[in-house]
């Protein structure tokens, strides 16, 4: 079992990584760059910290998702997904496939063009809307870490 050990380390070293990140950006850095008058400035920023932090994102979201798919695989915990008090396995795979969507779908291929193009015509409207993007994110991933964290360790929710 000390391979499921490591595995699950391996995923929450990830998860710190990847949520953490989003909680700085969404905490820290969105709130400053949008207090700052300069426009050209707001936008090197905004763009030089997601050029950053973007690769490291996406490496933390494959471990994560292969770190998590190989305990499932090994625990033979696929009735998990099926149980009510265990929500928190759906919750998990529900935020894990909704970041490989923006990060690796729309941002690249739409997102970030949009938002360029957008900020240049409307930035206020662009910059708020970029952080309630990154609460409702935030909100959801540290939702499913409280219910994935106390439910593994026996808090029971629903029967
Ligand atoms: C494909 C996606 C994912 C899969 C298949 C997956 C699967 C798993 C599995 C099987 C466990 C072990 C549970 C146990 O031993 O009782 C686990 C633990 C955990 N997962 Fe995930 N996970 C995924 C994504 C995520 C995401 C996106 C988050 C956070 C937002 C997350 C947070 C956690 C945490 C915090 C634990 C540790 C619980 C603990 O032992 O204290 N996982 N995951």
């Amino acid at each position: 079992m000390s391979d499921v050990a490591i595995a699950l380390a391996l995923h929450v070293l990830a998860i710190v990584l990847w949520i953490g990140g989003v909680g700085f950006a969404t905490l820290a850095l969105l709130p400053a760059v949008r207090r700052l008058s300069d426009l050209e400035q707001r936008l090197a920023i905004f763009e030089a910290a997601e050029r950053r932090f973007a690769p490291v994102a996406r490496g933390a979201i494959l471990l994560a998702g292969a770190t998590g798919f190989y305990m499932v695989v090994r625990l033979d915990a696929w009735r998990w997904f099926g149980v009510p008090a265990m929500w928190w396995m759906s919750a998990m795979v529900a935020v894990w496939v909704l970041f490989v969507i923006l990060l690796f779908v729309l941002e690249p291929f739409f997102l970030h063009r949009a938002f360029l193009t957008h900020a240049r015509v409307a930035p206020d409207a662009s910059f708020r809307n970029a952080e309630r993007l990154h609460w409702v994110l935030l909100i959801a991933s540290l939702v499913t870490i409280l219910g994935a964290v106390a439910g593994s360790h026996g808090l029971m929710l629903f029967r």
